[in-house]
C-alpha cells in the first residue's frame, strides 16, 4: 500500500471523512555546512524522501493527531505555551500552531494523520520536513497568506522555542523552497537565493548512513553557535562592520588569536572556509568541474572531523573508504554528530563503493550503514 492510501486508511477510520494531503521534503546539502546560521552560504535541496499528512479542521480548538511512524495518538489544545505536549513529533506541530498564532495568524482546531520515508536521526531534516509540511497546510487551510519564507522561519522558530535547536534557516528554505532537479543556493544574510540546475551527468549521489545518533547532538550543536558568536564578537571590536562570522576575513580572526578560547578560534577558522567553499563550488558546477566539487567536499570533511569536531570514527571511517576509493566528494553532512555522509560518486563506480562502504562498515562497525539514492525534488505543496 502506498504511504498516501495508508494515510488516508487511517484517517478515516479514526476522524470519519477525508481531508487535504500535503507533503514536505527532507534535504539534502551539496556544500555549506554550519554557515547558516553564521550568515553564510548553503546549498540545499530538497529530496524525494520527507513527511505527508492528511489533515481536515474539525470545528474545535483542539489539534487530534495520529503519528503512523510512532503508533501514537495524541491531543492538545495550543492556546498558551503550557499545553505543550510530551511526545517530540507533537510538539513539532504544536509549535508551529503556537508560531502562526505569534505572527498573527490564525489556527483552526484540526485532526490530522502524518507519515513519513525520510529516515530520522539520519541528518536529512525530518524534523524541517514535518515543521514545513503543518506550516504550508495550516497557512493554505486557514487562508493566512504568509509567504514561502514566513513559513520557514515558523518551522525555524518552533526549533528555537520548542524543541531546544538554535538552528539556522538552511532546513526549513530547502523543505519549503525546493525545485525538481534544482540546488539552491542561499545567502543566510540577506535570504537571496538562486536556483542551480543539478544535473550531475555522470556522477551520482548517494547518501551513506553510519545509523550512529548521538544524545547529546542539540546542546553540542548550540555550543557550536555559541563559540562562532563568541569569536564574532571579538573580531567585531576591531572591525564594526562584522555583524556575522561570515563577515570576517580569515586576517581578521588572526588578530584575535589571543583574546577567544582555542576552541573558538578553531571553529571560527572552519566556518570563514567554508563560507568560500561554497562560492568555489557554484562557480565550478557552472563550469561542469565537478572534481573541483569533490575536492571541496572533502575539505569540508576535513573541517567539520577536526576543527569544528562534528564528525565521529564512523564517518571518518566513511570518509577515508571514499577517499581510497577515488570517490570524487566524500562529505559528513548536516548537523553532524552521526547520520549520513554525502558522495559524488562516477556512475562507474558507484557499484563497487557501495558494496565496499557495507561491507568495510559492517566488519568494522558491526551493524550494516543504510544506503539512499537522492533524487532532487519538489519542496512543500499540496497533494
Ligand atoms: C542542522 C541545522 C541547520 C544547519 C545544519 C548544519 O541541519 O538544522 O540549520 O545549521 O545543521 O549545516
Amino acid at each position: 500500500m502506498s504511504m498516501t492510501t495508508q494515510i488516508h486508511e487511517k484517517f478515516v477510520a479514526l476522524f470519519g471523512e477525508g481531508g487535504e494531503q500535503y507533503a514536505a521534503a527532507g534535504r539534502i546539502n551539496l556544500i555549506g555546512e554550519h554557515t547558516d546560521y553564521n550568515g553564510g552560504y548553503v546549498f540545499p535541496g530538497a529530496i524525494d524522501k520527507g513527511i505527508v499528512a492528511e489533515i481536515k479542521l474539525n470545528g474545535t480548538d483542539k489539534v487530534r493527531a495520529f503519528s503512523i511512524d510512532c503508533d501514537e495518538y495524541v491531543e492538545f489544545s495550543f492556546q498558551n505555551d503550557e499545553a505543550l505536549p510530551g511526545q517530540q513529533w507533537a510538539r513539532y506541530i504544536f509549535g508551529v500552531c503556537r508560531e502562526i498564532l505569534k505572527r498573527g495568524g490564525k489556527v483552526a482546531g484540526f485532526d490530522t494523520v502524518f507519515a513519513g520515508d525520510v529516515p530520522l536521526g539520519a541528518g536529512l531534516s525530518s524534523s524541517a520536513a514535518l515543521e514545513s509540511c503543518y506550516a504550508n497546510a495550516i497557512n493554505e487551510l486557514n487562508g493566512n497568506g504568509f509567504d514561502k519564507f514566513e513559513l520557514a522561519k515558523i518551522g525555524q522558530s518552533t526549533e528555537h522555542n520548542y524543541c531546544g535547536v538554535k538552528c539556522g534557516i538552511m532546513d526549513q528554505f530547502a523543505s519549503c523552497f525546493g525545485k525538481a532537479g534544482c540546488l539552491i543556493r542561499l545567502n543566510c544574510k540577506t535570504l537571496e537565493y538562486k536556483y542551480f540546475p543539478f544535473d550531475s551527468k555522470g556522477y551520482k549521489v548517494v547518501l551513506i548512513d553510519s545509523c550512529v545518533k548521538h544524545k547529546l547532538a542539540s546542546s553540542a550543536y548550540n555550543k557550536r553557535r555559541e563559540s562562532c558568536e563568541n569569536a564574532a564578537a571579538a573580531i567585531r571590536k576591531n572591525h564594526p562592520e562584522v555583524e556575522f562570522l561570515s563577515d570576517a576575513k580569515r586576517v581578521w580572526l588572526d588578530e584575535v588569536r589571543d583574546r577567544i578560547p582555542e576552541e573558538d578560534f578553531l571553529r571560527a577558522e572552519y566556518v570563514i572556509g567554508e563560507v568560500q567553499r561554497v562560492l568555489d563550488v557554484c562557480d565550478a558546477l557552472e563550469r561542469g568541474d565537478y572534481e573541483t566539487v569533490g575536492e571541496m567536499m572533502y575539505q569540508t570533511h576535513f573541517g567539520l572531523s577536526r576543527l569544528y569536531e562534528v564528525s565521529c570514527e564512523e564517518l571518518d571511517f566513511l570518509n577515508k573508504l571514499a577517499r581510497k576509493m577515488d570517490v570524487t566528494g566524500s562529505r559528513v553532512m548536516g548537523g553532524g554528530f552521526g547520520g549520513c555522509t554525502i558522495n559524488l560518486v562516477k556512475e562507474e563506480l558507484y557499484e563497487d563503493f557501495v558494496n565496499a562502504a557495507k561491507e568495510q562498515f559492517t566488519a568494522r562497525f558491526g551493524h550494516e550503514p543504510k544506503v539512499y539514492d537522492v533524487v532532487v525534488s519538489d519542496g512543500a505543496r499540496k497533494l
